[in-house]
């Protein structure tokens, strides 16, 4: 059994009891969708007080036993990842950026007042999962295999405080397309009622009550006939943050693109990232800066704003066509997909799926 370099921790191996047929995983496989099948591997890790981390399993995946007084289910103590890992031509497998994962996590953590996990063995359970279940990888177009890894309070307790025990998680999910195929382009919704996240929230902090907090919202896009939720600031509700899920990118007729600044309130997307180095890489000039509805508006109407798309690990990039709210609608562009986006979504796709060279070091090969 080894370790976990510097961290003493081991991981246990636990045989499948009940191994999926071949014919069965097939199935899965040819049509993944998104976030609704799953491997057969999971690993879980454990941390009390006392102990620090320590009972790292790799083993069958299965439902997980909890106090009905487990302080998660009260106060929602609760963060998560998502990464993927992708088949290259050569047949290997690799994840994209997973330190990055690894970081934001215990940024995450430290918010919510959890302990962190160290980096390498956030990395480590991830590799692992992904080696166990190698062959749960969809080999249909844009298919990848979704890591969730996420950690919860599990101290069965019901005073409000940080827990002194939690539970580390990492599950897999083979996937497709985000956004069922079809529509070229996605439509938005503008929350006027609903913010996403207010000045010293938790709004950088990928943690579970952020989504629960976007589903009114965002049901309320889907009854207005739309795909998504754009939220607006929580101060002066004036200026464009996020999808809730998703960051945001702008293009102008100038070539230049911008993106909401990382101002606290939004989720700092490993994505949005890598495009922003892909955009400054090509000679582009991205700006980080705030972004108002009236301007976006009246730049969609005048043709300054040429192409805007969505982005995130789950989502990828996402044009998006047209925007709507109670002051009525406005198309971006032609509507459908425009060609910057295009060709970023197409140079970052293809790092990582090895495709093409790695000139940040972002891929790391299992
Ligand atoms: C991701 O992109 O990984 C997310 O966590 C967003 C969620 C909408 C699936």
């Amino acid at each position: 059994m080894a370790t976990v370099a510097d961290t003493g921790l081991q991981f246990t191996n636990r045989p499948l009891t009940s191994p999926i047929s071949a014919d069965e995983r097939a199935a899965v496989l040819a049509n993944p969708g998104f976030g609704t099948k799953f491997s057969e591997h999971m690993v879980t890790i454990e941390w009390t007080e006392e102990r620090g981390w320590h009972d790292a399993v790799i083993g069958p995946r299965g439902p997980i036993a909890l106090d009905p007084a487990c302080a998660v289910l009260h106060y929602a103590q609760e963060i998560f990842e998502g990464l993927k890992a992708y088949r290259h031509p050569d047949g290997s497998v690799a994840l994209f950026r997973p330190y990055a994962n690894a970081e934001r996590f215990n940024r995450s953590a430290r918010r919510l007042a959890m302990p962190e996990l160290p980096e390498n063995v956030f990395v480590e359970s991830v590799r692992r999962l992904v080696e166990a279940d190698r062959d749960w990888l969809p080999s249909v177009e844009g298919g990848s295999l979704y890591l969730r890894p996420f950690m919860f309070a599990s101290e069965v307790f019901l005073g409000v405080r940080p827990a002194k025990e939690y539970k580390y998680i990492v599950i897999a999910s083979p996937a497709g397309n985000y956004f069922k195929s079809g529509a070229p382009a996605v439509s938005i919704w503008v929350s006027q009622e609903y913010t996403r996240a207010a000045p010293g929230g938790t709004g950088a902090a990928k943690c579970g009550g952020n989504y629960a907090a976007s589903l009114v919202p965002q049901a309320e896009a889907i009854r207005e006939g739309h795909d998504q939720v754009v939220f607006l600031d929580a101060v002066e509700n004036k200026w464009v943050e996020e999808l809730g899920g998703m960051n945001l990118y702008f293009v102008f007729d100038d070539g230049t693109l911008l993106t909401p600044p990382l101002s606290g309130t939004i989720l700092a997307g490993i994505t949005r990232d890598s495009l922003l180095t892909l955009a400054r890489d090509e000679g582009l000039t991205v700006r980080e800066e705030r972004y108002s509805l009236d301007q976006w508006r009246e730049d969609a109407k005048s043709g300054r704003l040429v192409e805007c798309f969505a982005c995130g690990t789950a989502a990828v990039v996402t044009p998006v066509g047209k925007v709507a709210g109670h002051d009525g609608e406005f198309t971006i562009g032609s509507g459908g997909p425009g060609q910057l986006t295009q060709e970023l979504k197409d140079r970052l796709v293809a790092i990582q799926r090895g495709e093409a060279p790695d000139p940040h070091g972002w891929v790391m090969k299992l």
